[in-house]
């Protein structure tokens, strides 16, 4: 058995008046994508989403050992057209905004390097941090240098020791791993010059309850971001938010600037979106408790549009196996006699049996030799790609299932 506790306080504040709200029951690890030869089931949890009274920081409590989550990882950056293109984009802000020759960029979990490489032969030194040893080796092979190790203090104590203070500070999708977050905003303040810039991504709260994206809920994601809660953390480590701006990627995120205090003064747009957070009480009980009820109900119209199309005869395939459509495939008791096979690009994922569902994963091939009159869009972040570039199976007649907001056949 894993290591695993249940929290006792919030991760921002340390309150301890927490509300649970939505509970999706015990969930295998959703990348934990198993071997077929493998006899035992995968080992469950308890997935279940907290808001905190005090800070209103919305976050699990059930923490899994982060050894265990992201030593060895199957998620890699560079499976999509869509993200090498937002990170290209994303590097020539950073670089037009805070970069002169010679300065340090260093990216917290940097993955196999998508982001580091798009400043590849430009004039700056980079460096990667990366836990998972699978994936930092692709980096370095790509000429990425990556320092396997998992970011906390020490770690940034040793960055600053070895390569001086960076200028800017990346880190996408991570933040919401990390347990200790005053720890990780103490380090990133640490290794930053006074006049540098903490760039980072996170899904946005406000996009998660509105477009009811339960599925991005699962172990790895101890954090949901909503503005306060994250100038509250920052703030405690003298960061301020001086910009940010919403960005469509992975079902809605924000990208946040935060500098020392008084570095820079702060965009409108940070106020904005207070207003926005206000408008919807982020800090009140009620949207949590609506969004659950709404839930509920998706998890019943996906169940009944899926076992409607199995008793017409329709055969089903998932498109894409992100971990998100784990959480949506366990919450919603699918099976094999369900769903097939899903297909996935990740070479790491192919051959492997979807954790607690046990549905195989296979290669591309296999969808285009075997298409199924259904594919249900797991990866429904990527819509717009995955559509344009499978326009083929739909002109065949195939359909793709499209699950959240509610249930949607294109
Ligand atoms: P992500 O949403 O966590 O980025 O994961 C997306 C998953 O979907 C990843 O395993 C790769 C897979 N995928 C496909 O199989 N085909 C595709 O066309 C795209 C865009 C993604
Ligand atoms: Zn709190």
């Amino acid at each position: 058995m894993t290591a695993h506790r249940l929290r006792p306080d919030c991760r921002i504040c340390a309150g301890t008046s927490l509300v649970r709200f939505l509970d999706l029951g015990k969930q295998p690890l959703a990348n934990a994508f198993t071997s077929p030869a493998r006899a035992a089931p995968e080992e469950r949890y308890p997935l279940a989403v907290y808001v905190c009274e005090q800070c209103w920081h919305v976050q699990l409590l059930d923490v899994v050992a982060k050894e265990t989550l992201f030593a060895e990882y199957s998620y890699m950056s560079t499976t999509s057209q869509t993200i090498p293109a937002h990170f290209a984009a994303l590097a020539r802000e950073v670089e037009a905004a805070y970069l002169a020759p010679d300065d340090l960029v260093v990216e917290i979990g940097s993955n196999d390097g998508v982001l580091l490489r798009a400043f590849q032969g430009r004039p700056y030194r980079i460096l990667g941090v990366e836990p998972a040893s699978n994936i930092a080796k692709i980096a370095q092979e790509r000429g990425v240098p990556t320092l396997n190790a998992f970011f906390h203090p020490a770690t940034a104590a040793q960055v600053a020791a070895e390569h001086g203070r960076a200028k800017v500070v990346l880190a996408n999708n991570v933040v919401g791993h990390i347990d200790d977050l005053p720890g990780l905003a103490a380090g990133v303040r640490a290794l930053l010059r006074d006049d540098g810039a903490f760039v980072f991504e996170v899904p946005y709260l406000v996009d998660l309850l509105d477009k009811l994206e339960f599925d991005t809920v699962y172990h790895e994601h101890l954090s949901y971001f909503a503005i306060r809660p994250l100038q509250r953390l920052l703030g405690a480590a003298g960061l301020e938010i001086v910009d940010v701006t919403r960005q469509g990627v992975h079902g809605g995120t924000i990208r946040v600037h935060a500098r020392p205090h008084g570095t820079q003064p702060v965009h409108a747009r940070v106020g904005e979106l207070v207003a926005l957070e206000r408008g919807r009480a982020l800090d009140s009980l009620r949207p949590y408790h609506e969004f659950a009820a709404k839930v509920e109900a998706l998890r019943a119209d996906l169940v009944r549009t899926v076992r409607g199309l199995r008793a017409q005869g329709k055969r089903i395939a998932g498109y894409g196996a992100p971990a998100k459509g784990n959480t949506l495939l366990n919450y919603c008791g699918f099976g094999p006699a369900d769903i097939e096979f899903i297909q996935d690009t990740t070479p790491l994922k192919q051959g492997r049996l979807a954790p607690g569902t046990r549905i195989p994963v296979v290669p591309p091939e296999h969808f285009r030799a075997n298409p199924p009159d259904v594919a249900f869009m797991l990866a429904w972040n990527y819509e717009a790609e995955i559509l344009a570039k499978e326009s083929k199976f739909r002109e065949a007649g195939g359909r793709f299932l499209i699950p959240i907001p509610s249930p949607r056949l294109v």
